[in-house]
């Protein structure tokens, strides 16, 4: 796609939209489906580039999909009849896709190669191949395993105890499916609590996992049976309408059918401590994972600090909270999330370089930034630099502001919201 024209200087954004799936349960439906005996229901499956490179893995390796609309149909037969592929398994833009793969290729006795596009040729994979190696897999690549294109074969996997160096529900999900096909019982510490979906899924496939605290443990040799998975919408995706809502002048939006996992709501504990008018209706606590409706309203905005605990519950709304502290008054730091220079881009540098060309002013560090703030947003030539939420960020950025906005590389958003602009338009007054 060509570089485009974003919409600037907007008189609000009033009405109602219905949010697509989320992309991390969605990828996990299709892999647990996989996995599970029987055939799997999947309905609200995300079809975002991202989840489209899970499924064309899973065909390559024997697994029967279909997909009419945004349901799928997924007949699994087990983790052991998934088949050797004779093709190259190409993960495209996604780093779920590719580490939660490597942990039940790591289980099954054959070859695999896998590759993804450049971005994920500069994302580290030493915090999953390492841990997998020791469970027993043979992992080769790039700088010795670090980096695609990577070598798997696996079969006869141990279990063991592992403190998780780094806060991240991919590992942590990577090894809980080795983990399943190890003998006897693995044992996972975290260092912060990250998002569960792994965790809720294999209890919706019928097996069994225990939680205490930041400790997990899973026994192997676990049978799953196929399960009726409805994707609730993907907060990752409503935050760029919760942020456009509270700074954009005159707007009124009602997000529907949102997401509520405790592990992703970070953004909105952020949001309200700032000051922002959300209202959150919850339809459905027990179910697997919870979701609702929220409404949110134009905002007086004060600066705030965000770091610790909290950083993995909105990991992803990092860039699109920047924009949200470029319109707050004071000073917002973020810290303790060196997580973001391993994205699909380094999110710090995109982030900080890209809003202050449109006017915001914000300083890099070494784990974070700092936003001061309120700042007037005018005009310029931006990029998304491949990324998706850069990009989204970009174009709520530029409906604040005055002066024309052209956006490079906006086709990078169909990795997790293809239909975003129309959802925009359709709210614009
Ligand atoms: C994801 C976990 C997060 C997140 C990514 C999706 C998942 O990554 O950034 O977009 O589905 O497990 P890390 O767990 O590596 O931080």
């Amino acid at each position: 796609m060509k570089d485009i024209q974003l919409q600037t200087n907007i008189k609000g954004l009033i009405g109602e939209i219905k949010i697509p799936g989320d992309k991390s349960i969605s990828h996990r439906s299709v892999m647990f489906g996989a996995i599970a005996h029987g055939e799997t229901k999947v309905t609200n499956f995300l079809l975002g580039e991202d989840c489209l490179s899970t499924i064309s893995c899973f065909r390559k390796l024997g697994v029967t999909i279909s997909v009419k609309g945004n349901e799928l149909q997924i007949i699994g037969k087990g983790f052991e009849g998934l088949n050797e592929p004779n093709e190259l398994l190409d993960v495209g833009n996604s780093g779920t896709t590719i580490r939660l793969l490597m942990g039940i290729l790591a289980g099954r006795p054959f070859f695999n190669s896998l590759i993804g596009d450049k971005s994920i040729g500069k994302r580290p994979m030493t915090r999953v191949t390492n841990p997998l190696k020791q469970m027993g897999a043979q992992i080769d690549g790039r700088e010795n395993g670090a980096y695609t294109p990577l070598s798997l074969r696996g079969g006869n996997l141990k279990s063991f105890t592992y403190e998780l160096p780094v806060a991240s529900a991919q590992v942590k999900s990577a090894l809980i499916l080795a983990g399943l096909q190890a003998k006897g019982e693995t044992t996972l510490i975290e260092q912060a609590e990250t998002r569960d979906h792994t965790e809720r899924m294999i209890r919706k496939f019928g097996g069994e996992i225990e939680k205490d605290n930041l400790t997990i443990r899973v026994k192997g040799g676990q049978q799953l049976k196929a399960a009726t998975i409805h994707v609730p919408g993907d907060i990752s995706s409503a935050a760029f309408f919760l942020v456009a809502g509270v700074i954009v002048e005159g707007s009124e939006i009602t997000l529907r059918n949102v997401g509520l996992n405790p592990t992703r709501t970070g953004i909105i504990e952020v949001m309200q401590a700032m000051g922002a008018d959300i209202q959150i209706h919850v339809q459905d606590e027990s179910s697997f994972e919870p979701v609702g409706d929220i409404v949110i309203k134009t905002s007086k905005l004060k600066g705030t600090v965000v770091q610790g605990e909290i950083i993995p519950r909105l990991i992803d709304e990092i860039p699109i909270i920047a924009l949200l502290a470029t319109q707050a008054e004071g000073i917002t730091i973020i810290k303790d999330a060196e997580e973001l220079k391993v994205k699909e881009t380094n999110r710090i540098d995109t982030v900080v370089n890209e809003l202050n060309k449109l006017g915001a002013s914000i300083e890099a560090t070494d784990d974070g930034m700092i936003i001061h703030g309120k700042s007037e947003l005018k005009g310029g030539k931006v990029s998304s630099h491949g990324d998706h939420r850069i990009g989204m960020m970009l174009a709520i950025a530029s409906l604040l502001c005055k002066e024309e906005v052209i956006l490079e590389n906006p086709e990078a958003i169909s990795v997790s919201y293809p239909n975003f602009f129309d959802h925009l338009d359709s709210l614009i007054k």
